[in-house]
């Protein structure tokens, strides 16, 4: 099913990687992903998250400190039962493994920027089409995904509505104005109150919101390490000053905050 990213033909199987009618060929990765993301299409050398973001994220995760938002994201996913689904900025794959285990016999591919977090990504789950891909330029063809996912990333709402076929949709999950709000209020003297529902504002015409939830539950980070990880993959682990995320990271009692996660599904009509 997957798309040529210069030329949209169909992409076949070749030896060790895939080839389009007009000749252009991409090679499969030692560990299983494809790289459809030429370099007429990067915008630097390395897009997307880096090295240390990545591994942050995958030990934080792996640590199960989200794992009741994984939970619902699988649950939302089986319930619409797609035939094709994709997740769109797919990190290293915490939350795809996951929607992917709640979704057996369907063809799942999941894409990412980051090739850093696609190698890894892809180690989760060998049946899933894990691809380095823009999602300015997803290589599927039009209407051909029933059900996309879209976690705490940016979001390309025009290629995304593209890609659903009638009746599918996209989960968006991103989080509320009151995720981390203690770890906030530790950070800066004056937190910032920001909207979480502007990307309502963003849906292109012909989608529309069908379901929204709320899910919320208190985090305990024992680990200073935990705390470590949670800051280095949020913008937290740069905007913040060294001296406040050092005092988070070495109290000696247990920091504890708040999760607090929006899920949002729009339909195409
Ligand atoms: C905050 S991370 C979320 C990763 C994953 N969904 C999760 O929640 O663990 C955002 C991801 O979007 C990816 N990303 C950013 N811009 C992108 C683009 N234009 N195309 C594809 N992925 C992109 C980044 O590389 C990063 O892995």
């Amino acid at each position: 099913m997957l798309t040529c990213p210069i030329c949209s033909g169909p992409l076949d199987a070749a030896d060790n990687g895939v080839v389009c009618p007009v000749g252009h060929r991409f090679d499969r990765a030692r560990q299983g992903y494809l790289n459809l993301l030429p370099v007429q299409h990067k915008n630097s050398r390395d897009p997307g998250d880096n090295q240390a973001m990545v591994e942050a994220r995958r030990d934080f995760l792996n640590a199960g400190h989200y794992a009741p938002v994984a939970k619902r994201l699988a649950e939302l996913a089986a319930e619409r039962n797609p035939a094709h689904w994709l997740d769109i900025g797919c990190g290293e794959g915490y939350y795809t493994a996951q929607i992917a285990d709640a979704l057996p016999g369907a063809d799942g591919y999941a894409l990412d920027i980051s090739r850093e977090a696609v190698k890894r990504a892809c180690k989760r789950n060998p049946d899933l089409s894990w691809l380095i891909a823009s999602m300015a330029r997803v290589p599927l063809p039009d209407a051909s995904i029933q059900f996309i996912a879209s976690v705490f990333s940016p979001l390309d709402w025009a290629e995304a509505k593209r890609l659903l076929s009638p009746g599918g949709g996209l989960m968006r999950v991103g989080p509320t104005s009151e995720h981390l709000m203690e770890l906030r209020q530790r950070l800066y003297d004056e937190v910032r109150d920001y909207a979480d529902d502007k990307h309502l504002a963003l849906v292109p015409k012909g989608m529309s919101l069908q379901h929204s939830e709320t899910l919320q539950f208190k985090l305990t980070l024992v680990e200073g390490q935990a705390r470590a990880n949670l800051l280095a993959m949020t913008p937290h682990g740069w905007r913040a000053s060294a001296e406040r995320r050092a005092g988070v990271i070495d109290q000696a009692e247990p920091f504890e905050t708040t999760v607090s996660m929006r899920y949002d599904y729009f339909v195409l009509q």
